[in-house]
């Protein structure tokens, strides 16, 4: 049985930015509150956390070691520092898939724009990452719209997760946003499990109940 005080959680929340210009930039609905909450729940377990947040406009959990970042490259490079040191690795965060492959340094004047962006893609971070998993458990968020089970247990797969948290994106009350959600949570052994609907705040708490890391 592990030690709680001697659990590193590292926790990514929020959304990315990708820039077109200083004032213009892709994003998403994501506000968070999904990954401050599990940040709460980890903290109260007695885990030592560290949390990556996109911008967010939530309150500081209390405890917790926060690391500013904007972009998904930031968001990688932070994570990557940070990886070897913890336990758990739980990826809330919804990273932005896509980046401008050219980010003007001057604000793009209406009457030149050229009406057309290129992307290019931005690392997965999870992909990446755990390709050096060693001890680690990893817990990977798919937002989905349809299908939900069958995308999730393909991403499970594809970017070596212990546990994925499904979530349906389209449903009213749960996903970007909300302060419920609902969410299925799909273990690589296959076995799942369905939690809410009911408050971010106590699924976060069954979350961390449930997460077991494996110490080295
Ligand atoms: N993720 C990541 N790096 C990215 C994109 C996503 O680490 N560049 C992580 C998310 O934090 C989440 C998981 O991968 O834990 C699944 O994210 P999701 O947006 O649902 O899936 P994608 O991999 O982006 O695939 P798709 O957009 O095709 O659904």
């Amino acid at each position: 049985m592990s030690n709680a005080s001697s659990i590193r959680c590292l926790i990514t929340a929020g959304p990315t930015r990708e820039f077109i210009d200083p004032v213009r930039f892709i994003s998403n609905p994501s506000t968070g509150k999904m990954g401050f909450a599990l940040a709460e729940a980890a903290l109260e377990a007695g885990w030592t956390v560290d949390l990556v947040a996109g911008p967010v406009a939530l309150e500081e959990p209390n405890g917790a070691i926060l690391y500013p970042v904007v972009t998904a490259e930031e968001m990688f490079h932070q994570v990557d520092a940070l990886f070897d040191a913890c336990d758990v690795l739980i990826m809330t965060a919804a990273v932005s898939d896509f980046r401008p492959k050219t980010q003007h340094a001057q604000k793009e004047k209406k009457a030149d724009a050229t009406m057309t962006v290129e992307f290019e893609p931005t690392t997965d971070i999870l992909k990446t990452i755990t390709e050096r998993k060693v001890h680690q458990t990893v817990v990977g968020f798919a937002a989905e719209t349809k299908d939900l089970a069958a995308y999730a247990k393909e991403k499970l797969k594809s970017k070596n997760l212990d546990w994925i948290v499904a979530n349906d994106v389209s449903q009213a009350g749960a996903g970007f946003a909300s302060d419920t959600n609902e969410v299925l949570l799909i273990a690589a052994d296959g076995s799942f499990l369905q939690l809410g609907p009911s408050d971010k705040k106590d699924i976060a708490v069954e979350l961390i109940s449930l997460i077991v890391p494996e110490k080295p």
